[in-house]
């Protein structure tokens, strides 16, 4: 855990990837990592920080994927929806074992298993110290996960996005592939979109360019990432306007 004590943002809105829950699994939700993802965030307690989260649902169901295989591209889209509520319902439960309060609130009405979402009882929640899990993307096809994320980011005045990924940042090719590539310190939501750099997609990158709300990239893998972005420490990836991180 960081030394630092302090946090740098009141609200934030924390994406995660639903293939970051696979963990060693090849579908599906692999415990160990929805428990290392809800200690990572149980470590900011001390800070009293509001906690939104968006989580996608690539580990289960991809309807992009789906759609290029000849599904209907709006049926593709409600079932990758259907997968982030189950992801959510994961990250609640683990959530919840360590004794934080948590909403879930789905985008598509569930009343049997989640709040509808309501933009004020999501901010009462938060204002109430519950961390509010926003399931079911934006309820909407052809919209991703990280517009999802960029959306409520929105609606809950949230300072910045954390966006957590398996690399450190955003690089100038992917890291994976590319050992040579660069990682990005700085760089601009203009920049994201020209170079075509697939941090976010671009309407998720334009949403928050329109509304100047900061994007922090980082390795979620890293144990204590999360709370050093939230502490302010200068790691992973900032994406805003100035590129002059707060
Ligand atoms: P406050 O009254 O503002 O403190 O919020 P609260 O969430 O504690 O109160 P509420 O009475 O709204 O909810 C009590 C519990 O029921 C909470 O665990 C909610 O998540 C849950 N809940 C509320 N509305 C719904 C719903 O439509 N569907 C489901 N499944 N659960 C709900």
């Amino acid at each position: 855990m960081s030394e630092k004590k302090k946090a740098a943002f009141k609200r934030i809105l924390l994406k995660l990837s639903g293939e970051a829950l696979l963990g060693k699994q090849s579908t599906g939700v692999d415990p160990d990592i929805a428990n290392y993802i809800a200690d990572e965030i149980k470590s900011l307690s001390d800070l009293k920080i509001q906690i939104g989260i968006v989580i996608g649902g690539g580990n289960i169901f991809r309807g992009i994927e789906a759609s290029a295989k000849g599904m209907d591209r709006t049926t593709a889209d409600y079932m990758g929806m259907l997968a982030t509520v189950i992801n959510s319902l994961a990250l609640q439960s683990a959530l919840e074992m360590r004794g934080l309060p948590t909403r879930v609130q789905s985008s598509i009405e569930m009343r049997e298993i989640a709040e509808p979402f309501i933009q004020r009882k999501a901010v009462r929640h938060l204002e109430k110290g519950r961390i509010v899990i926003f399931a079911g993307g934006t309820g909407n096809p052809y919209f991703s996960t990280d517009t999802a994320a960029s959306l409520r980011a929105m609606e809950i005045q949230a300072d910045v996005i954390m966006k957590a990924t398996k690399v450190d940042g955003v690089y100038n090719a992917d890291p994976v592939k590319n050992k040579s590539a660069v990682m990005f310190k700085k760089i601009s939501y203009i920049d994201v979109l020209t170079k075509n750099l697939k941090v976010m997609d671009s309407t998720a990158i334009t949403l928050c360019r329109d509304n100047l709300l900061p994007i922090i990239v980082f390795n979620l893998q890293k144990k204590g990432n999360i709370r050093s972005v939230v502490c302010g420490k200068k790691i992973g990836t900032y994406v805003g306007e100035s590129t002059t991180p707060p």
